[in-house]
C-alpha cells in the first residue's frame, strides 16, 4: 500500500482546477492507498485572509473533500494546524534549506521577490510544504502541475537530510494526472485557474449552480480564428475547453477537437459535461454544510491519527540531528 499525502489551502472556494488536478485522483485511489489529506490552514496564512473567513473556509474545504467523494473511513482527513509536528519538522528542515534554493521557487518569484514587505512565511512556504509531506513518509503526492517544483524541492531536502544525518526521511514522488493537471482561467487562458485571482467569470467553483457554470463556459474567451483545433500554446482558450471536455468525458482533447467546427457547439457540450460531472458533488456539499458538527468530529479524529504518524517522524528527525530527547 502506498503512503500518500496531499493538501489544499482553505483560502477560497474549491474550484475545477483543484478537482481535476488534485481531488479527483485522491478519490479515485482511496481504496488503493494509505492516504492523508490535509487542509493547509497554515499555508493560507501566507496570504492576507480575514480570521473569520479562514475559520469558515477551513470547514467548507473539509465538506468539499467529502462532497468530492473522499470517504473519511478510508482516508485520514485533518487540518494542518491541528498536528503540531508539521511546524516542528519545518523548523528542522529550515535549518537544512538554503536561501538560494528558496529564492528560485517560482511561486515566491511571482508573488514576492524584491519586495521588502513580503512576509517571511511566503518565503519559507515550500519548506512547510516539504514538512507536510515528509512527516508522513509519503511515497506519493497527488497534485496539479503547478506543484511540481515544490515536490522537487521536497525531494532535494529529504535527500540532503538523509545524506547528512542518516536514512531518516522517505523521498516522495509527485503524481500528476494525465488530463486536468493545469486548468486555465476561462477569461485569461494564459493563467491557471486559481483561488487567488479575482476572476468570477474565469473560475468554475465546484459547488456553484448549474446556471453559473453554463454561463461561464458560454462566455469563455476563445482564440482568434474560428476553427476548433487542439494547440495549447497557440490556441490556449479553445484548448482549455477541449481539455475540460476530455477531463469530464474521457477521450483525448486532440481527437475530440475533430468533432467540432464551431465554438458554440463545443461550449454547449463542455458546459453540459461539467454540469453533469459536478451536480452530485453539489448536492452532497449542501447536505454536509447543514451539519458542521459531523465535520468537526471527522477532523478531530483525523488529527489524532495523523499526529501519531507525524510525531514519530519528527522524533526520528530530531534525534538524528542531535536534539536531546525529552
Ligand atoms: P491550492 O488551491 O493552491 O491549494 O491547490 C490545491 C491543489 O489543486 C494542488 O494540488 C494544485 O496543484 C491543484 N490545482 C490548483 N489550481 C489548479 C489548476 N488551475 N489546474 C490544476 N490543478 C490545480
Ligand atoms: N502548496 C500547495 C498548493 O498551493 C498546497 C500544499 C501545502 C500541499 N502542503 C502540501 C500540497 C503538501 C501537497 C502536499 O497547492
Amino acid at each position: 500500500m502506498a503512503r500518500v499525502l496531499s493538501g489544499i489551502q482553505p483560502s477560497g472556494d474549491l474550484h475545477l482546477g483543484n478537482y481535476l488536478g488534485a481531488l479527483r485522483q485522491w478519490v479515485q485511489n482511496q481504496d488503493r492507498d494509505d492516504a492523508y489529506y490535509c487542509i493547509v490552514d497554515l499555508h493560507a496564512l501566507t496570504q492576507a485572509i480575514d480570521p473569520d473567513e479562514l475559520r469558515r473556509r477551513t470547514l467548507e474545504t473539509a465538506a468539499g473533500f467529502i462532497a468530492a467523494g473522499l470517504d473519511p473511513e478510508k482516508v485520514t482527513m485533518f487540518v494542518q494546524s491541528h498536528v503540531v509536528a508539521h511546524t516542528r519538522l519545518a523548523w528542522l528542515l529550515e535549518c537544512t534549506a538554503s536561501m538560494g534554493e528558496l529564492n528560485r521557487m517560482t511561486q515566491f518569484k511571482d508573488k514576492g521577490r524584491g519586495n521588502d514587505a513580503v512576509k517571511v512565511g511566503l518565503f519559507t512556504y515550500p519548506v512547510l510544504m516539504a514538512a507536510d509531506i515528509l512527516a508522513y513518509d509519503a511515497d506519493l503526492v497527488p497534485v496539479g502541475e503547478d506543484q511540481r517544483q515544490h515536490i522537487e524541492l521536497t525531494r532535494d531536502l529529504a535527500n540532503r537530510f538523509n545524506f547528512q544525518y542518516g536514512d531518516v526521511l522517505v523521498v516522495p514522488e509527485a503524481t500528476i494526472p494525465a488530463v486536468g493537471a493545469r486548468v486555465m482561467d476561462l477569461q485569461q487562458p494564459d493563467r491557471k485557474m486559481s483561488k487567488s485571482i479575482p476572476s468570477p467569470l474565469g473560475r468554475i467553483d465546484l459547488f456553484e449552480s448549474a446556471e453559473d457554470t453554463m454561463k461561464k463556459v458560454k462566455k469563455a474567451v476563445t482564440d482568434t480564428g474560428d476553427d476548433v483545433t487542439y494547440d495549447p500554446d497557440g490556441r490556449p482558450g479553445v484548448s482549455n475547453l477541449l481539455d475540460l471536455l476530455a477531463a469530464a468525458t474521457g477521450g483525448s482533447p486532440a481527437t475530440l477537437a475533430t468533432n467540432y467546427t464551431r465554438f458554440g457547439d463545443l461550449k454547449a457540450d463542455v458546459g453540459t459535461a461539467l454540469v453533469e460531472m459536478l451536480a452530485p458533488l453539489r448536492a452532497r456539499y449542501t447536505e454536509l454544510m447543514s451539519d458542521p458538527s459531523e465535520l468537526t468530529a471527522v477532523l478531530r479524529k483525523g488529527a489524532e491519527k495523523a499526529s501519531i504518524v507525524a510525531d514519530a517522524t519528527y522524533d526520528r528527525a530530531a534525534a538524528a540531528m542531535g536534539l536531546l530527547a525529552p
